[in-house]
C-alpha cells in the first residue's frame, strides 16, 4: 500500500473479524456461510456480465495476469492445479487453455456458480462443491492453487490459508487475487463508482441491490495487502511477491509454501 489511505468508511480489523460479519450486519459464522451460499447462487447466472460490467472488463486483464503467472510457475512444478473459489469457471477456462495437460479442479462452495462452470467448461476440468475452508483433497497434491476474488467471502479466511498450504507440495504455489485499497489520490473516484455505480448495475442488471451491496462493504472490511502478506506468512507461505492493479484496486499475491 501506498501512502495514507482517505475516506476510509469502515477500518478493516484482520480477517478474523469477518467470520462474523456479512455487510454491515452482525451474523453467526454458520449463518455467514449460508448467505455467502444463497447469495452467489443467486446471482450466478448474471455474475460474468455484472463482472464485465463493474469493472469495465478490467477483471479479464487481472486474471489473465494471473493466469500467466501460474503458467510460469507450473515450469517448475508437478501436480494438480486447484482453482478455489472458482465460480463460473472463466479462471479455468484460461488455465485449461494454457496448461492443456495439466489436472484442473474448480472447487466452491456454490451449486449455482458451478452450473455454470459445468456449461462453460463441460468435462474438461473435474469441479467439487466445498467450502475451501475443509478440502476434500489430500495432503500435497496440488501443486498451484488459484484463488480470485473469493478469500473476502470465506467465513473463516485464515483456516482457508492454512488449508491451501496443506494441499500444496512444498514448494507449490499460490495466487491469490483480492480487492485491495486504492491509492488515496484515487480513493475518492473509486467509493463514488463503489457506492452509487455498482449497487445501481446490481439492481438493473443482476435484479439484486442487495448482494452487490454486500460485495461492495465486502470489499471496503477486507484488509489491505501487507496486512494478507503477513497472513501467508502466518500460514506457512514465503516468497510473496504482490503485484497491484488500477492503483491498488486490486492486489496479486504470489506465494510458495514453505
Ligand atoms: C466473487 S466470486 C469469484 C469467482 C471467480 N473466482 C472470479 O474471480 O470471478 C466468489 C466465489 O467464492 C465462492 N465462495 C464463497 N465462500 C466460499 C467458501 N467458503 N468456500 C469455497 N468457495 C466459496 C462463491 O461461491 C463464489 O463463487
Amino acid at each position: 500500500m501506498t501512502g495514507p489511505q482517505a475516506n476510509r468508511e469502515t477500518e478493516t480489523e484482520g480477517l478474523a473479524a469477518l467470520s462474523h460479519r456479512f455487510g454491515s450486519g452482525a451474523v453467526t459464522p454458520p449463518q455467514r456461510a449460508r448467505f455467502v451460499r444463497e447469495l452467489f447462487d443467486r446471482i450466478a447466472p448474471r455474475y460474468d456480465l455484472m463482472n464485465d460490467l463493474m469493472s469495465l472488463g478490467l477483471h479479464r486483464l487481472w486474471k489473465r495476469t494471473m493466469v500467466n503467472a501460474a503458467a510460469d510457475a507450473m515450469m517448475d512444478l508437478e501436480g494438480d492445479i486447484i482453482d478455489l473459489a472458482g465460480g463460473t469457471g472463466d479462471i479455468a477456462a484460461l488455465l485449461r487453455a494454457r496448461l492443456p495437460d495439466q489436472s484442473i479442479t474448480i472447487a466452491d462452495t456454490s451449486p449455482g456458480m458451478l452450473a455454470v462452470a459445468r456449461k462453460r467448461l463441460g468435462d474438461t476440468v473435474a469441479y467439487v462443491e466445498t467450502p475451501a475452508e475443509a478440502l476434500p483433497f489430500a495432503s500435497q497434491q496440488a501443486a498451484l492453487v488459484t484463488l480470485a476474488f473469493g478469500l473476502r467471502n470465506m467465513t473463516d479466511p485464515a483456516r482457508v490459508l492454512a488449508e491451501v498450504a496443506r494441499v500444496l507440495k512444498p514448494g507449490g504455489c499460490l495466487l491469490l487475487l483480492e480487492f485491495s485499497r486504492a491509492s488515496a489520490w484515487f480513493n475518492p473516484a473509486y467509493q463514488l463508482h463503489s457506492r452509487f455505480v455498482i449497487p445501481a448495475l446490481g439492481a438493473a442488471v443482476a435484479g439484486d441491490r442487495r448482494a452487490y451491496r454486500y460485495l461492495i462493504e465486502s470489499i471496503r472490511q477486507f484488509p489491505d495487502a501487507a496486512s494478507i502478506s503477513a497472513e501467508l506468512v502466518a500460514a506457512g507461505f514465503g516468497a510473496i511477491a504482490v503485484r497491484r492493479f488500477m492503483f491498488g484496486v486490486a492486489a496479486l499475491h504470489s506465494a510458495r509454501k514453505l
